[in-house]
């Protein structure tokens, strides 16, 4: 019942997923936290600067180690965040959308 409860409260607050921290990875979490600006502090989210697939054109050919650590370059860098650790439901899910977006 807590778990659902956090669930809930997902709807209503923009970025939760380490509220939750025994959540599942999903597309859907790796697609929010693409667009929000609250994985870092520099005001910016991984969509402003990759819209439409913009400097993601190698992503196909990367495996799932080295995404997680160009995402986390990204992180650390253009964002000024955290990083997050590489079997985090968060990282998971990051990867999970950038390797949905190779196929479209
Ligand atoms: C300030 C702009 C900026 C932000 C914000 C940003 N990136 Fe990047 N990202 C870049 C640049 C520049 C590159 C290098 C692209 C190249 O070499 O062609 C890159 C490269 C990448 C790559 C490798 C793509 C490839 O085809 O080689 C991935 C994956 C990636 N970023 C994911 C992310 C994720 C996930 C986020 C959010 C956590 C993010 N980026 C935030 C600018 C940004």
């Amino acid at each position: 019942m807590k778990k659902l409860a956090g669930l809930v409260m997902c709807g209503s607050i923009v970025w939760c997923s380490s509220v939750t921290g025994a959540e599942a990875p999903s597309l859907e979490i790796g697609k929010r936290l693409f667009n929000t600006e609250k994985l870092g502090t520099s005001g910016k989210s991984c969509a402003t600067c990759h819209t439409n697939l913009n400097k993601l054109a190698s992503v196909a050919a990367y495996d799932e180690d080295e995404l997680v650590t160009i995402i986390n370059q990204c992180i650390a860098g253009p964002l000024k965040g955290v990083t997050l650790d590489s079997r985090s439901a968060d990282m998971k899910s990051l990867v999970l959308y950038l390797k949905s977006l190779k196929t479209k």
